[in-house]
């Protein structure tokens, strides 16, 4: 039985986030420059996607730069957007054909204008597709989605269209960057480190870690298959008891 066989259909998670991680690294290991990693990291994106679409995976995030990201040297940071441009122009297309719908979250008017062009352009060509919604985050951290999100809802109170005592969770779900979507179920990421840098915060509350050594531009089909498989070991207990589950389940 192969490793995709093994993934109960029936169980995956609705929402993957990706931690793309350890390009750089990669690249250094085959004495290359990071940016010959990021480069490298396309096919391991290309993968995850099909792999996600394929099984029916209704929401895949991936992390692609943060917030902090824009601290790097200025030539890896030029580099990063223009293969972000140049990859999201050249896949448009296959997004189409596998009926892939695109969404960006984050802080979109920082990127520069070439690429925040592609990207809208790439969003609307890919709207109507229903297969999967491929968010990519971009210019995003945590924090400035829910600063973002609390900017947004002091100005509808201020505005007198929401009281105060009005607001709950389910309000700061529908002004964060991720309104409409359900939060992660598994969250993996590569290269080995144990943190999340400033991702989903708030979305990742009860989502379930997964992180692999390999490096991310090593990221295949099959890895995907192997943290669906850890993510359906996992028993997911939002609080409650083992035993409780287990009645519920009988
Ligand atoms: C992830 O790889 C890609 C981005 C953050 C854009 P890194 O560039 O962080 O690679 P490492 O972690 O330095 O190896
Ligand atoms: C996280 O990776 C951001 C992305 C993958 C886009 P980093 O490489 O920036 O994370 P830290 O700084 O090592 O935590
Ligand atoms: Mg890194």
């Amino acid at each position: 039985m192969s490793l995709k066989e093994k993934i109960d259909l029936g169980n995956l998670p609705q929402h993957i986030a990706v931690i793309m991680d350890g390009n750089g690294r990669w690249a250094k290991k085959k004495g290359n420059l990071r940016i010959f990693g990021h480069q490298n990291a396309i096919t391991a994106v290309r993968e995850t996607v099909e792999a996600s679409a394929e099984l029916g995976v209704q929401y895949l995030t991936l992390y692609a730069f943060s917030t902090e990201n824009w601290s790097r040297p200025k030539q890896e940071v030029d580099a990063l957007m223009q293969l972000l441009v140049s990859t999201i122009s050249k896949e448009t297309a296959t997004l189409n054909k596998n009926n892939i719908r695109l969404q960006a979250i984050g802080d979109l008017a920082s990127l520069p204008a070439s690429c925040r062009k592609q990207l809208e352009e790439a969003m609307a060509k890919t709207s109507k597709n229903t297969r999967m919604t491929l968010v990519l985050a971009l210019s995003y951290s945590g924090r400035w989605d829910i600063t973002n999100a609390v900017q947004r809802v002091a100005e509808a109170v201020k505005a007198g269209e929401l009281a105060p005592e009005a607001i709950t969770e389910q309000t700061i779900g529908k002004y964060l960057a991720t309104a409409g979507m359900p939060d992660p179920g598994l969250l993996i990421r590569t290269s080995g480190e144990q943190r999340i840098s400033n991702f989903l915060l708030w979305q990742l509350a009860y989502t379930e870690l997964y992180i692999t050594e390999l490096l991310w531009p090593d990221f295949r089909k099959e890895h995907l298959y192997e943290a669906i498989l850890a993510y359906q070991q996992r028993e997911r207990r939002f609080g409650k008891t083992s035993e409780q589950l287990q009645k519920a389940h009988s």
